[in-house]
C-alpha cells in the first residue's frame, strides 16, 4: 500500500520522536537533546543521541540514526509499512483502508479462518499436554530436559492416541469440512472419512515472525516413522518462507542470526540462552529464506548437523546467503550430532565457545573440497590449489581476492607469490569481464563503512554544511549563492540538498520529512547521518571557519570533477569550465559566515 507524504508526515507529526524512543530506551536530557545508551550496539557509555528538534536520532557509536520510523524499523525489525502502521496506531491516525477485489477478500477471509483454527488446535494440543491424558507426551518433553517454561514458551502440545479427538472437538464447534480440509490439520480417506493428521505425537506449533500459528510439526515419542510430520502447504504456510523460531529470535539482540536444522535445536538453543536460533523446517534453506534472514542480521552462523547431510546442506545454504548479502560462518558441532545434544553433553559456555570458533565459509568449503584431491600427492596438491585459485578469482572484490589468497597461504601454508599468479592467471583467461555493476559500487561502500574506515572529508564536508544550513537557516542566503545542489559530489547527498534547498527557499526547515522521503532504513540511516553531523565542541570562531573551509572544499571538488569529465580535446568545453571556475573562486573571496554568538 503506497501512503502520501503528507498522510507519512501527519502521522510522525503525531509521535513525537523523545516519547516514543523514550518508551524503548532510558534518555537522559542534555542540552536541547537526549541521550541515552544505544539499543542497536553493545557501550557502557551514552552515544545515542535524540535531537527532538529536528525529530531524528543518530549514535555517535555505530552510526544508527534516522527518523521516528526509521527507528522503529531498526527496533523492531519492521518494513517501513509495518512501522508506519505501527506509529499511525500509536498516534490514533486511521489509515485509508485498501480496496480489495473480491477475490482478494475472500482468500484472506480463508486465511484468517484458517488462522484462527489453527489457534483452536494449538490450544487444543497445548491443553490436552497438560492435562492427565498428556502424561505420555509429558514425560517425552520432561527427558528431552525441556522445562515447563520453554514448553510453554514455544506452545508445544500433544495430540493423543485416538486420532479423531480434534476432528471432534471443531465439529462441535460447528467448523466446516471444507474449512478443516483447507487447514492441513485433517486427513481425509475414503474409508475412514476425515481424521485428525496428527495423532499419538508431541506437537511443534510453527508460527509466523507476529506469533500466529500457521502450522504444526508433530514428532512420535520414540522410533516410530515419520520421525516428524508437518503440516502441509496451505494459504497460510509456506515452508520456504517460513523460519522456526524466527518470531522470537527477530528481537534478539545478537548480531547474527543461528541457523539450524530441526526444531528441537531451536528450542533447546532458546532455553540454554541462544535466543537468535532459527530453523528451515523439513526443507533446505531456500533463497527465499536468505532473503528473509537478511532483513535481521548480515551474519549466519549454520548450525547443522555434523553428518554428511548436514554438511551438504550447508553447502547449498553459503551461495544462496551469500547472494541475499548474509555472510557465513559453519559452526562445528564435532564430537555431536546437532546442537541439541551439543548443549546437553557440554553446556551453553561451550557452545559459545564454538560459535567464536565457527569457520568462515570459504574456508569450510575448501576443507569440503580438499577431501576429494590427493594432498599427499604433488599433482593433486596442484590441482586442489588451482580449484582454490579459480574461487578466489570468481570473488567480486580485489580487496576480498587478497585476503582470500592470505587466508589460504596461512592455513595451508603454501606460497603467496605463487597462489596469487595462479588467482592472475585465471582472472586473465577469459572469465568474464568484471565490470563494475552498481551492486559492486555499493558493496564496496558497505565494505568501507564494515571497516570503519572514514569517508573521504569531501563527504564529511558536505554534511557539515548541510547539517549547518539546519540548525542555521540564516546562512542559506550565503551558502546557496555559492553552492547549488548540483555541487554536492554523491547522489544521495544531491537529492538531499535539493529538497532541502526547497524547504528553506520556503522557509520551512522539516529534516525529518527529508529522512522519511526515502524508504530504505540504510538511505534513512545515512541522511540522519547527514543531518547530525558533528558534536558541539567547537568554539564558535572554529564553527565559522570550518563552514568556511568545507564551501571552499566542496567547490574545489565539484569543479574537478567537472573538469575531470570533460573530453581533453573539448576546447569550448574547457573555456567554460575556466571561467565558471574563476568566477566561482571570486564568489568566494568576500565569503563570510557569521553564527550567533552566546548559543549552547
Ligand atoms: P533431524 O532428524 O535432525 O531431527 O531432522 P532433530 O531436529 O534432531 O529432532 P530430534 O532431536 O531427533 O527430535 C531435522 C529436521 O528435519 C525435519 C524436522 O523439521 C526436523 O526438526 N524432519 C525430520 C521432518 O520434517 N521429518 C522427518 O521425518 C525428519
Ligand atoms: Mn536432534
Amino acid at each position: 500500500m503506497y501512503f502520501s507524504e503528507d498522510l507519512i508526515e501527519e502521522i510522525r507529526l503525531q509521535n513525537d520522536i523523545v516519547s516514543v524512543i523514550s518508551g524503548y530506551v532510558r534518555l537522559q536530557r542534555r542540552g536541547s537533546n537526549y541521550f541515552g545508551l544505544c539499543p542497536f550496539h553493545n557501550e557502557k557509555s551514552p552515544s545515542f543521541c535524540v535531537n527532538p528538534g529536528k525529530q531524528t536520532y543518530h549514535c555517535f557509536g555505530c552510526g544508527a540514526g534516522g527518523s521516528v520510523f526509521s527507528f522503529i524499523m531498526q527496533y523492531e525489525n519492521y518494513t517501513f509499512q509495518e512501522a508506519v502502521h505501527l506509529l499511525a496506531d500509536r498516534g490514533g491516525i486511521s489509515l485509508p483502508q485498501e480496496e480489495y477485489s473480491e477475490e482478494v477478500r475472500r482468500e484472506r477471509d480463508l486465511k484468517t479462518s484458517v488462522m484462527e483454527l489453527n489457534k483452536t488446535a494449538a490450544k487444543f494440543y497445548y491443553y490436552q499436554l497438560r492435562s492427565p491424558q498428556g502424561k505420555r507426551g509429558m514425560d517425552y518433553l520432561k527427558n528431552r530436559a525441556l522445562s515447563d517454561e520453554t514448553m510453554k514458551h514455544f506452545g508445544l502440545g500433544y495430540a493423543g492416541p485416538d486420532g479423531t479427538l480434534l476432528y471432534r472437538y471443531l465439529k462441535k464447534q460447528g467448523i466446516s469440512d471444507q474449512l478443516l480440509k483447507d487447514s492441513g490439520l485433517m486427513q481425509v480417506n475414503e474409508r475412514q472419512g476425515m481424521y485428525d493428521k496428527f495423532w499419538n505425537r508431541v506437537m511443534f506449533p510453527i508460527m509466523d515472525i507476529n506469533h500466529r500459528v500457521i502450522g504444526f510439526g508433530g514428532r512420535v515419542m520414540g522410533d516410530g516413522k515419520p520421525k516428524y510430520l508437518n503440516s502441509p502447504e496451505t494459504v497460510v504456510f509456506d515452508k520456504g518462507r517460513n523460519l522456526y523460531g524466527l518470531n522470537f529470535a527477530r528481537s534478539s539482540r545478537e548480531k547474527y542470526l543461528l541457523v539450524c536444522e530441526g526444531y528441537m535445536d531451536v528450542i533447546a538453543l532458546h532455553q540454554a540462552g541462544f535466543t537468535n536460533s532459527v530453523a528451515s523446517l523439513g526443507t533446505a534453506l531456500t533463497s527465499q529464506h536468505a532473503t528473509i534472514l537478511k532483513r535481521y542480521t548480515d551474519e549466519a552462523i549454520l548450525t547443522y548437523d555434523s553428518d554428511e547431510a548436514g554438511i551438504r546442506a550447508a553447502l547449498r545454504a553459503i551461495p544462496l546467503l551469500k547472494e541475499a548479502g548474509v555472510s557465513t560462518r559453519v559452526l562445528h558441532m564435532d564430537p555431536c550430532k546437532d546442537p541439541d545434544e551439543f548443549i546437553k553433553a557440554y553446556g551453553a559456555d561451550a557452545f559459545r565457545e564454538r560459535i567464536s570458533r565457527a569457520e568462515n565459509s570459504f574456508l569450510f568449503e575448501l576443507s569440503v573440497m580438499e577431501k576429494s584431491y590427493d594432498m599427499k600427492d604433488p599433482d593433486g596438491k596442484t590441482r586442489f590449489f588451482q580449484a582454490v585459485a579459480a574461487k578466489i578469482a570468481g570473488m567480486e572484490l580485489e580487496i576480498e581476492r587478497e585476503n582470500y589468497i592470505e587466508a589460504v597461504v596461512a592455513r595451508y601454508q603454501t606460497s603467496y607469490e605463487g597462489l596469487r599468479k595462479m588467482v592472475l592467471n585465471t582472472l586473465m583467461q577469459g572469465t568474464p569481464a568484471r565490470t563494475a555493476s552498481r551492486s559492486t559500487v555499493e558493496r564496496e561502500h558497505r565494505e568501507r563503512d564494515r571497516r570503519g574506515e572514514k569517508d573521504s572529508g569531501i563527504l564529511k564536508s558536505q554534511r557539515l554544511i548541510l547539517t549547518r544550513l539546519v540548525e542555521y537557516p540564516a546562512l542559506f542566503a550565503t551558502v546557496s549563492a555559492c553552492i547549488r545542489p548540483e555541487d554536492f559530489s554523491d547522489g544521495l547527498y544531491r537529492e538531499v540538498a535539493a529538497m532541502l534547498y526547497g524547504q528553506l527557499e520556503n522557509n520551512q526547515v522539516n529534516p525529518a520529512r527529508i529522512v522519511n522521503h526515502f524508504t530504505e532504513p540504510e538511505q534513512q540511516r545515512q541522511v540522519a547521518q547527514i543531518f547530525n553531523t558533528d558534536l558541539p565542541t567547537e568554539t564558535v570562531g572554529e564553527q565559522e571557519k570550518a563552514i568556511i573551509d568545507s564551501i571552499r572544499l566542496i567547490i574545489r571538488h565539484a569543479m574537478d570533477q567537472r573538469k575531470a569529465a570533460l573530453d581533453p580535446t573539448d576546447m569550448k568545453g574547457l573555456q567554460d569550465w575556466m571561467t565558471e571556475s574563476k568566477k566561482r573562486q571570486d564568489d568566494l573571496k568576500g565569503l563570510h559566515i557569521s553564527l550567533p554568538r552566546g548559543k549552547e
